[in-house]
């Protein structure tokens, strides 16, 4: 049995990761890594690869930055001719972003098998791009793996057939399990006791120069009282550059991207962590850090009901109360969310091998 994975974005490779090395230990499946290029600096994705000890991918598409259409349709045609000559059996693709919604589009106009891992996510916002690629992705998919209950619940609320979905777990928790031990040595010395984690991204955070300038200014406020880091994305990186604000006041410390294995010590060690990453929600969750997410909605509601997560939108006011109410001590606790347990990868693989015998 042949299965081709797709990455292409950061988030991507850690949900890869857990996966290829589950099939990787059955007999007789023969798997290729095809890397679309919609990440490629070195510490938004080659880091990433090494540290997840993910084999190097048979093929990059190179396809770089561009606006969603031209992103989505290069990936399309790059990745075309990539199935046509390599005929998988069954395509796997992860997440949410640009290059799962491409690749699956491409294999269900040629027939190919497309599992897509961590479906049934739903935010029931349209304006975000991720939640187009969701819906599509999931519609065009023969297998849907879920991570949660509510994900599960929502495929079938929009007509999928319940063959076809499997409540697997949480694979990105899989990769945080293994590696956990490990991103302890990578812990700074001089972390300060406490301390704030903060990421950002999101067009509807970083897009608007107005709110991202009123959100800069309200972390320099409170970091007064509270270091601040900030590894920032280079998306947003350049939305500052273009603000001209004096981010170095207090003690908000603004940074490169970090690794992997570097970013888990921080987000482990954190006193509350603020974010807009979807990935992120989930870790806190899992570790007991107090997560504030600057979003009006969330397509990981588990994660509010059950974890740490709290979404705060665009309210500064309750931002700042809110960090206030953690520092006092004062945190919402989690309770573990089922089949966020390390196994994830391992339950998918038995699916794959069990679907064998539809080809
Ligand atoms: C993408 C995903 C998002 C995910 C995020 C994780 C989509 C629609 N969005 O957003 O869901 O949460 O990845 O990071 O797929 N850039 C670089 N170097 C890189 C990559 C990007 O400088 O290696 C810059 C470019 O200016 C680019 C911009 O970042 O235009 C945005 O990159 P893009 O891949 O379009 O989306 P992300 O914001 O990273």
């Amino acid at each position: 049995m042949h299965v081709l994975h797709v990455v292409g974005a950061r988030p991507n490779f850690m949900k890869a990761a857990p996966v290829l090395a589950a099939l990787a230990r059955v007999s007789g499946v023969q798997q290729t890594l095809i890397h679309t290029g919609q990440h490629y600096d070195s510490n938004m994705s080659d880091v990433f690869l090494q540290q997840l000890e993910m084999p190097p991918p048979d093929l990059n598409l190179d396809v770089g930055s561009g606006s969603h259409a031209r992103q989505t349709a290069e990936i399309m045609s790059r990745f075309e001719p990539v199935v046509t000559e390599r005929r998988p059996d069954l395509v796997l693709v992860y997440g949410d972003v640009n290059s799962t919604v491409a690749a699956a589009l491409v294999c269900s106009k040629l027939q190919v098998r497309v599992g897509h891992v961590e479906a049934g996510l739903r935010s029931r916002d349209r304006s975000m791009p991720e939640e187009i690629n969701r819906i599509i992705t999931d519609q065009l998919s023969d297998l849907l793996f879920a991570p949660s209950e509510d994900a599960d619940q929502n495929l079938r609320r929009e007509g999928i057939d319940a063959s076809k979905i499997h409540r697997v777990g949480n694979v990105m928790i899989d990769t945080l399990v293994r590696l956990l031990p490990r991103s302890r040595r990578y812990k700074p010395d001089d972390l300060p006791a406490r301390y704030a984690l903060v990421t950002l991204h999101r067009p509807s955070n970083v897009d608007d120069p107005i709110w991202l300038r009123e959100l800069l200014v309200a972390l320099v406020e409170c970091s007064q009282d509270l270091a601040i880091f900030f590894p920032v994305h280079p998306r947003t990186r350049q939305r500052i550059s273009e603000l001209d604000l004096q981010t170095a006041n207090g003690r908000l410390c603004l940074m490169d991207p970090k690794s992997y294995l570097e970013f888990l010590a921080l987000q482990q060690g954190a006193t509350v962590v603020i974010t807009d990453s979807g990935g992120m929600q989930e870790e806190t969750s899992f570790l007991g850090v107090p997560c504030l997410t600057l979003r009006e909605n969330t397509e990981r509601p588990i994660t509010v009901s059950q974890g740490t997560n709290q979404l705060i939108g665009r309210d500064i006011s309750l931002l700042k109360s809110e960090i206030r109410r953690i520092l006092s001590g004062d945190t919402k606790k989690a309770s573990p969310i089922p089949l966020w347990d390390g196994h994830a990868a391992e339950r998918i693989a038995k699916v794959v091998i069990r679907g064998q015998h539809l080809l």
